[in-house]
């Protein structure tokens, strides 16, 4: 793994801290009180390649790899989570599924208008009674004679929902076969028997929308399933590696924007006549945050390399990617909820962006699978045990 990143990654951290810095941070408060979706925001990163970031620029991307989509990641949620949530469905779920496991068609159909964020992609996978564990999923395609499915379910939480062009679905084909039963559908939000339904009103990152989706009798063709029959649910799983990638950027870019606050309310704030980052109980607290903020970094950043090692020479990713994910949303709860502490009760207040950070980081530790799933998923591995 090589400490010295290339110009090329440097350069895109650089657009991604530009964009982060004059145009998300000033308006993170503003979309977590009202809720709206940032679209100008959005199409912005759109305009700078920042949707698509690992998408070759035939296919509209900025073709970049791995290590810069989560220098560029860290610098979003650094100013605002929910923008981050929206970038990072979009770029790992969507666009990554869909060059992965794609036909070419679908790739020249589907990705550009993603890439560029004219349009944003979703996932949908979660069910009202299956979120860990997905291969309960009632949402069914059934086959017609035709080749073509007709598809008749729920889903729910799904991230972008609300705004979403294309979305890549998941439903049962043969629920005989359990997760081998399972297949993967190119959604286009424009057809019949397309419904959304209800947002959710969440904790945090409320600039990013999430609602309910369901199908009655909308109608795939061959050409829109992604993948073989019966290989969805290893794509959903293949994806999700990519996908908790993200999310571990995401918690280390807002883990870094709670510690730098609070490093310099410690310096500023004066208690008993001193800073009070000269009183030992915050400088421990200093000390722990610095020391799990740096693990989460390095960590994630390892496993955006393994990632970039595996699309060079094959072979998973999975053990990395749930170690940094786990890490980070950790260190994100750890971080927000001490950075709030050392602010005291200029942290609990609307006026600072402290309790904000406190709400957003909850979620980290929830999607894309939650804590528990990842380290069932790294024991696994690690085990070779079930
Ligand atoms: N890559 C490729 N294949 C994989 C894989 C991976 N990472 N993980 C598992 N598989 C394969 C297995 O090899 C197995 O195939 P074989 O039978 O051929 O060996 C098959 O998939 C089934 O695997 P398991 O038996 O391990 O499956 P399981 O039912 O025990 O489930 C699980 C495993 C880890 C619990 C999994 O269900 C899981 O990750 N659950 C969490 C789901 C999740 O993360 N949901 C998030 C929702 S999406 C979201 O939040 C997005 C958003 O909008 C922000």
């Amino acid at each position: 793994m090589d400490f010295q990143f290339t110009e090329e990654q440097l350069m895109i951290q650089d657009v991604a801290r530009r964009i982060a810095q004059e145009k998300i941070a000033p308006s993170a408060e503003h979309f977590d009180q009202t809720g709206e979706f940032p679209l100008d925001n959005i199409r912005l990163l759109g305009e700078n390649g920042l949707m698509g970031i690992e998408v070759p620029t035939e296919y509209g991307g900025a073709g970049m790899d791995p290590v810069s989509y989560v220098l560029a990641m860290i610098e979003i949620a650094e100013a605002d989570c929910a923008h981050s949530t929206i970038v990072s469905v979009n770029n790992s779920l969507f666009c990554n599924g869909l060059l992965k496991f794609g036909t070419e068609a679908q790739k020249q159909k589907y990705v550009r208008a993603i890439a560029e964020g004219k349009e944003i992609g979703a996932f949908a996978l979660t069910e009202p009674q299956s979120g860990s564990d997905a291969t309960a999923m009632r949402c069914k395609a059934v086959k017609q004679a035709d080749g073509s499915y007709v598809i008749n379910g729920k889903k729910s939480w799904i991230t972008s929902g609300p705004v979403a062009k294309y979305i890549i679905l998941f439903a049962m084909t043969d629920p005989s076969k359990g997760a081998k039963g399972i297949t993967a559908f190119m959604i286009d939000t424009a057809k019949d028997g397309f419904h959304r339904g209800k947002t959710e009103p969440k904790l945090g990152i409320r600039a990013s929308a999430t609602c309910e989706i369901e199908f009655t009798d909308y109608v795939a063709t061959p050409d829109e399933v992604v993948g073989t029959e019966g290989e969805g649910f290893k794509i959903a799983m293949g994806v999700l590696d990519a996908g908790r990638i993200g999310i571990a950027s995401q918690a280390v870019g807002l883990a870094r924007a709670a510690y730098k606050a609070a490093v310099e309310y410690s310096r500023e704030r004066k208690s008993f006549g001193q800073a009070i980052g000269s009183f030992q109980m915050i400088q421990a607290k200093i000390a722990d945050m610095k020391c799990r903020l740096d693990a989460a970094e390095l960590l994630t950043l390892r496993a955006a390399w393994t990632k970039a090692q595996t699309e060079k020479h094959g072979g998973r990713f999975s053990t990395e990617a749930s170690v940094a994910k786990l890490t980070a949303s950790e260190a994100a709860m750890f971080i927000t909820h001490a950075a709030l502490q050392i602010h005291g009760g200029m942290g609990y207040s609307k006026e600072m962006p402290l309790e904000r950070y406190f709400r957003d980081a909850k979620i980290t530790e929830i999607y894309e699978g939650t804590s528990e799933i990842q380290r069932m998923v790294i024991a696994r591995n690690e085990t070779g045990l079930r």
